[in-house]
C-alpha cells in the first residue's frame, strides 16, 4: 500500500473535509498520513489528525519557512490550504514547496489578489463581460444624484459576511460608509444566492461545476443549502473560472441569481469553501481526483454528473481533548 501524505494549514475546524480525504484515500487503496497546522492546539480539527504542528501566526516571517520545513521533514505529498489567510504566502512561496515534490492546492498570486480585493474582483468581471453588482468608492456613491437604494455596503478585504450592511437612504450610507472600515458600495441585488464549488485539476482544466443554493447561513457559512444544477450558472461559472485561470484545486465562486434570472457574480474564493461537503457528498468527489492526479492516475469526471436536489442540514460536533 503506499502512502500519502497531506498537509492542511490552518485547519480549524475543517473535519469534514478531512475526512472526505481520509475516504478518498481508502477508496484508492492509499494509506493516508494526514498532518495539520493551527496556531492553537484548541483546533477541532487538529485533533483528528496523525500529527499536529503549532505553528507562527501567518502575519509571522517565519511562517512560510516553517511550512516548507513540515513539507521537507515529513514528506509531505501535498498541501492544502483551508482559509483565506495564508493563501497569498503559499502562492507566493510555491517553489519553497514544490522542491521537495509537493504539490499546493493553490492559484497564482496575481489571482489571489483579484479575488482578495473586491474592487478588483469587481473590475475583472466588469472587464471580461461577467455580470456582476455595480461597485463604487463611498465618496463616489455620495456624489451620485440618480444613486439607486437600496445598496449594500461591505468591506473590499471582507470576509464571512462581517461588517455588511444593507442601506436605504443617503444619510444611511454617509453613516454606515464612516463606520465600514475599507467600505465599498454596491448596487443591491434581490435573488437566490448561489455558492458553486468549481474543480480544476492539475493540468488546470475545469473539469467540473457544482452550483448549491445557499438556504440558511450561520456565521458566515452555509448552514442549510442544496445542491441546484442550473444549466446557465454552470456554464457561466466555468467560463469565469477559466478566464481567470484560477487553480488547481476548488475554487468557490458566489452569486446571486436576481428574479430576470440574471446571473450576479459577487466573490471568488480560491480555495475549499465550507459548504464544500455537500458537493462531495453529491458525488463530486474532489479529494478522490486530486488524489488520483497525484499517483499518477486519470480522474473519471462527468461535468455536471452529481446528485441534483440533495440538501445538506450541518449541525454542531464535539472533540474532546483528554487532561494529560
Ligand atoms: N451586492 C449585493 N447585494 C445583496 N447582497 C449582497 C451583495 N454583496 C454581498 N451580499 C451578501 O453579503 C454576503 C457577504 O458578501 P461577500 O461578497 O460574499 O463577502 P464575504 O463573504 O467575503 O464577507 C453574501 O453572501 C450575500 O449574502
Ligand atoms: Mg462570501
Amino acid at each position: 500500500m503506499k502512502n500519502i501524505i497531506i498537509l492542511f494549514s490552518c485547519i480549524g475546524r475543517r473535519v469534514s473535509l478531512l475526512k472526505s480525504f481520509h475516504a478518498a484515500a481508502a477508496q484508492l487503496k492509499l494509506r493516508p498520513h494526514i498532518i495539520g497546522t493551527d496556531i492553537t492546539n484548541l483546533s477541532a480539527a487538529l485533533q483528528l489528525c496523525d500529527k499536529r504542528h503549532i505553528v507562527h501566526h501567518v502575519g509571522h516571517a517565519d511562517y512560510p519557512g516553517q511550512l516548507a520545513d513540515i513539507v521537507e521533514k515529513d514528506r509531505v505529498d501535498l498541501l492544502v490550504p483551508t482559509t483565506d489567510l495564508d493563501l497569498k504566502l503559499l502562492a507566493q512561496n510555491t517553489d519553497l514547496f514544490e522542491q521537495f515534490g509537493c504539490r499546493v492546492l493553490i492559484s497564482r498570486p496575481d489571482v489571489i489578489d483579484i479575488c482578495q480585493d473586491k474592487r478588483k474582483t469587481f473590475q475583472f468581471l466588469s472587464q471580461n463581460a461577467f455580470d456582476t453588482p455595480a461597485t463604487m468608492a463611498p465618496a463616489e456613491a455620495l456624489a451620485k444624484r440618480d444613486m439607486a437604494f437600496p445598496c449594500f455596503l461591505k468591506p473590499w478585504d471582507g470576509h464571512a459576511g462581517r461588517g455588511t450592511a444593507k442601506v436605504e437612504n443617503r444619510q444611511e450610507l454617509e453613516m454606515l460608509a464612516r463606520r465600514i472600515p475599507n467600505c465599498i458600495v454596491q448596487e443591491f441585488v434581490d435573488g437566490v444566492e448561489f455558492t458553486c464549488d468549481v474543480f480544476v485539476d492539475f493540468d488546470m482544466k475545469v473539469r467540473c461545476v457544482v452550483p448549491r443554493k445557499r438556504i440558511e447561513i450561520r456565521d458566515g457559512e452555509v448552514s442549510k443549502g442544496q445542491i441546484a444544477g442550473h444549466e446557465a450558472i454552470m456554464s457561466q461559472t466555468q467560463a469565469l473560472v477559466e478566464t481567470l485561470g484560477a487553480g488547481p484545486g476548488v475554487v468557490t465562486i458566489q452569486l446571486i441569481l436576481d428574479a430576470a434570472e440574471n446571473i450576479k457574480f459577487i466573490e471568488i474564493n480560491p480555495r475549499f469553501g465550507g459548504g464544500v461537503p455537500l458537493s462531495i457528498k453529491a458525488g463530486a468527489d474532489f479529494p478522490k481526483w486530486i488524489l488520483q492526479q497525484i499517483v499518477g492516475e486519470e480522474p473519471k469526471i462527468e461535468f455536471g454528473n452529481f446528485k441534483d436536489g440533495l440538501i445538506m442540514l450541518r449541525y454542531d460536533d464535539e472533540v474532546w481533548i483528554d487532561p494529560q
